[in-house]
């Protein structure tokens, strides 16, 4: 049976979630028990060309054509920035549809008023994708170490800094040449600002810290240095000191005190960080139970942060499953839907 998704964006994310539910389009059907179809599209300019082949009918520059449309139970938000993609979401959710977003400003800016009216309408918000592209951080920070008292994150967070720092450290190349092979890439954002000055890390650091240290972080708690200032000649004393230079985000629990900030650090090229190159991110994790974890991987581009958005459309069509198909919840915050909509599929 048919499970119709409404893609908001189709730029670097939205292409790759494309490509990989179309690669996946088998798998994702046997796991769920039902054959996903992005119905519709919205975006800016529906006669740009794009990265995926696309019906025509699929465009729209309408959000009411997307949001309006009752056979659209999951909305898949990738335009990024505060406005009019919160009020997409909002809107998504008041209308009974669960949301799966990257977008990290969002999350770490509204995130509570989003999740909040989530709970309200019995609909499912997730967003794997919206930290550490691939990798997969908040669930398992939601999930599997729940039961720690995690007292250090630290890592590197944003792929388009680390690309632009391991690039000029690699071929001694201008800072300006460099951010433009991350935009070609599609690793930076539509604003560079936000990944140059360490605010895209601050949010991210922001997430990962009230997931993970169980309280209420907001961005204005961590202190934020970019790496605009950053020179060659900066990173040439840094190799002769041994040292590579990363831009790092770092938060510590300390007896009860958080402390949180992002800054450009020096690392000593023995320090596994060091070792994270290009677009890579990586993230240390210390829980009193668990010890320290490492989580790796690609932290930006377009099929690594589809991995995560559509990993995350598996785990909501999985809650959306008709119960004489095995249906199940995994989701960490089960909801009311899951049983409304087992009740309406049972009585359809
Ligand atoms: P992008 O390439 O700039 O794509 C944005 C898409 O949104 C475009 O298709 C654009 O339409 C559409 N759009 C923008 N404003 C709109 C509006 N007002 N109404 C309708 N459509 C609108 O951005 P992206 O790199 O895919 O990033 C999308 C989100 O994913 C952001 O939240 C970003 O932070 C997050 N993210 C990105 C990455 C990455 O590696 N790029 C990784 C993780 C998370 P047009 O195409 O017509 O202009
Ligand atoms: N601009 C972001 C980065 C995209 O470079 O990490 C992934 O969140």
């Amino acid at each position: 049976m048919e499970q119709r998704i409404g893609l908001l964006g189709c730029g670097t994310v939205g292409g790759g979630v494309i490509e990989l539910m179309r690669r996946r389009k088998q798998r994702l059907q046997s796991l769920t028990g039902w054959e996903p179809i992005i119905a519709r599209v919205l975006v800016r300019d529906v006669h740009k060309e794009r990265s995926v082949s696309l019906a025509e009918d699929m465009l729209t520059n309408d959000p009411d054509v997307v949001l309006g449309d009752a056979s659209i139970r999951i909305i898949i938000e990738t335009i990024g920035g505060i406005e009019p993609a919160r009020t997409f979401i909002l809107e998504a959710i008041a209308r009974g549809k669960h949301v799966i977003t990257a977008n990290k400003d969002l999350i770490a800016l509204c995130g509570e008023e989003i999740l909040e009216a989530a709970d309200a309408a019995g609909v499912t918000v997730l967003y794997e994708a919206a930290v550490g592209g691939a990798i997969p951080l908040i669930r398992p920070l939601q999930e599997s170490l729940t039961a720690n008292a995690i007292s250090d994150l630290k890592g590197i967070v944003n792929g388009t800094t680390n690309y632009i720092l391991s690039k000029m450290t690699e071929t001694g190349a201008d800072f300006d040449e460099v951010l433009k092979e991350a935009q070609d890439l599609g690793y930076a954002e539509s604003d560079p600002s936000s990944d140059v000055d360490g605010l895209d890390a601050a949010r991210k650091l922001t997430i990962l810290a009230s997931i993970a240290f169980y309280t209420r972080v907001s961005l204005s708690d961590v202190e934020v240095t970019g790496i605009r200032k950053i020179t060659a000649r900066d990173i040439a004393y840094a190799h002769e000191l041994g040292s590579v230079i990363k831009l790092l985000a770092v938060g510590t629990e300390r007896d009860g005190a958080l402390t949180l900030h992002v800054r450009p650090t020096l690392i000593p090229k023995s320090h596994p960080l060091a070792h994270v190159s290009g677009s890579y991110n990586a993230l240390f994790v210390r829980g009193d139970a668990a010890g320290d974890l490492m989580f790796f991987g690609r932290g930006a581009g377009a099929l690594p942060t589809a991995s995560a958005v559509v990993g995350d459309a598996i785990e909501v069509l999985k809650t959306m499953r008709q119960p004489q198909n095995g249906g199940y919840a995994p989701h960490p915050r089960p909801h009311k839907p899951v049983d409304q909509e087992r009740a309406e599929s049972a009585s359809h």
